[in-house]
């Protein structure tokens, strides 16, 4: 049954958000011998992206994606940088030697559930919106965590933030287009 609750909300940012407010405890505690934080807050990228491939991936089929070439080129193109975002980071953890989560904590219950996608297409692209800032945000954290320790790590983030601007970019430019 479509549930006006969970499209009331902005469910992919609060799950940003969330995964933000999951590393805080690293990002101000000295660098261990091992690896499990480094690992921990590469878990919590992988995480984002993947929401990201499902959620745009979702949209890029749906009525507007369908109808529109544009809209359903435009977020198949975003979905295919989220999924190399996703495997960058899955390798990564691997190198460090962890093993990639990608099923993790919550995400039955996440951005590309029944009922995310009511057809109020500004209203979910101001969603992305939000969500890709505040993702760039939670990257250059982790930056700032693995500056001083892992250049390779923060060289593959800092890439994956060139993205992401573009992203925003992009749906800002989709706002100005089609909310008017
Ligand atoms: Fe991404
Ligand atoms: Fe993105």
């Amino acid at each position: 049954m479509f549930n006006q609750q969970i499209v009331a909300e902005n469910f992919f940012l609060k799950d940003v958000n969330a995964l933000r407010d999951s590393v805080k405890p690293y990002l101000t505690t000295e660098p261990p011998a091992d690896p499990a934080p480094s690992i921990a807050l590469l878990q919590t990228v992988l995480a984002a992206e993947i929401v990201c491939v499902l959620r745009y991936t979702m949209i890029s089929v749906s009525q507007d994606g369908l109808q529109s070439a544009w809209i359903g080129t435009e977020f198949q193109e975003q979905a295919n940088d989220e999924r190399k975002h996703m495997a960058m980071a899955a390798a990564r953890i691997q190198q460090l030697g962890g093993t990639p989560n990608f099923n993790p904590p919550g995400l039955a219950s996440r951005a590309a559930g029944p009922g995310t996608y009511d057809g109020n297409f500004a209203k979910r692209v101001n969603e992305n919106l939000e969500a890709e800032q505040s993702v760039i945000a939670h990257y250059r954290d982790l930056i700032t965590y693995f500056a001083p320790r892992d250049a390779q790590t923060c060289a593959m983030l800092e890439d994956i933030i060139r993205d992401e601007e573009d992203h925003t970019s992009d749906m800002a430019d989709l706002l100005g287009a089609y909310v008017s």
